[in-house]
């Protein structure tokens, strides 16, 4: 059944949004069914992970996670409902640290109907870069540089930053370990040579971005998300709360995807629809919705 259901998905998500990858099989998990009310049957995998405590990730996800990989074949995300029902009584879930998450392509909008009566809600979203603006006009004063090892304390503070921010209006957690784990993931990009951009109005750090190259192949990670070939990810940007809306971000932009984009088919990243400043920003910078993360935080207000 999985073979004719991952086709079928694949020529389906083709028809829906052209950037869309074939689907891949789901990962090893416990294995949902139900019937649809014209006797088409359909299917999820059901995983949980447990995010260390620590590592950059549980700085914005849950600590215990649920993710539904559901497998519709030629129907329409309104079929996730039957699947979506038969949930609550395979979770294992306890406690506030928990979330259920579904990753859906976000032009199926018959999915969102089911996602939210179910109390999903869509906390982040896989956006490409379709339509690159013109070249902006440098903004007086902020200039941008590659970040060295000798930048971060400013680098960490940024980050810290968006966090903050990001804590408020989407997914993340601002863990009481932040500061260190995020001190330790910067350095880490730094000793591998990821590039790191800083942006300095009149000679003062105000905000950074940070990125890299991924292969999206198959068995890898990004074939899930974008189609094959050599992308550029944008992994965070931030700019110091009373540097916003000066330009420092589209500033710090021009530099990482001038820096991203070559030998590339194209850059992602993930970013909060809840978030007031990032989706206007990213669309303006020419991102668009691919994928919708919908989550429920903690995985017991499924419902
Ligand atoms: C999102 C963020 C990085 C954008 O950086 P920024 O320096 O504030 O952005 P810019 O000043 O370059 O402005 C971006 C756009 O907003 C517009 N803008 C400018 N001033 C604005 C204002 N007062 N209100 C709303 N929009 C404004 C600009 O017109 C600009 O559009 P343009 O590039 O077409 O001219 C920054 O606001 C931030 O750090 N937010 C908190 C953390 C966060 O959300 N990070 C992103 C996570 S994905």
């Amino acid at each position: 059944m999985t073979a004719a259901l991952l086709r079928a998905q694949s020529t389906r998500f083709a028809g829906l949004d052209p950037l869309l990858p074939a689907a891949v099989e789901p990962p090893p998990g416990d294995l949902l069914t139900a019937a649809l009310p014209d006797g088409e049957r359909v299917s999820a995998v059901l995983t949980r992970t447990l995010i260390e405590p620590g590592t950059p990730q549980s700085l914005w996800s849950a600590s215990e996670v649920f993710e539904l990989h559901p497998l519709l074949g030629a129907a329409d995300g309104g079929a996730l409902d039957p699947l979506l029902r038969a949930l609550p009584g395979r979770l294992t879930a306890a406690g506030t640290d928990t979330a259920c998450v579904v990753t859906w392509p976000s032009r199926d909008a018959a999915a969102a109907r089911a996602l939210m009566t179910h109390g999903f809600i869509p906390l982040s979203v896989l956006a490409v870069r379709t339509t690159p603006p013109p070249p902006s006009d440098p903004v007086p004063g902020v200039v941008v540089r590659r970040a060295t090892r000798a930048d971060l304390d400013v680098l960490v503070e940024s980050a810290l930053a968006e966090v903050a921010y990001s804590a408020q209006v989407g997914g993340a957690i601002p863990r009481s370990d932040a500061r260190a784990v995020k001190r330790a993931a910067l350095r880490a990009h730094l000793t591998q040579g990821d590039p790191i951009w800083l942006a300095e109005r009149d000679g003062v750090a105000v905000g950074h971005a940070e990125g890299w190259h991924t292969e999206s192949r198959p068995g890898s990670w990004a074939e899930t998300r974008v189609r094959h070939g050599r992308w550029g990810y944008v992994n965070c940007l931030s700019v110091l709360p009373h540097a916003r809306h000066a330009g420092v971000g589209r500033a710090l932009m021009d530099v990482a995807h001038a820096d991203l984009s070559p030998r590339t088919v194209g850059s992602f990243l993930y970013y909060n629809p809840p978030n007031p400043l990032s989706p206007a920003f990213w669309a303006r910078q020419g991102y668009r919705p691919l994928w919708t993360v919908w989550e429920v935080r903690p995985a017991a207000a499924l419902r």
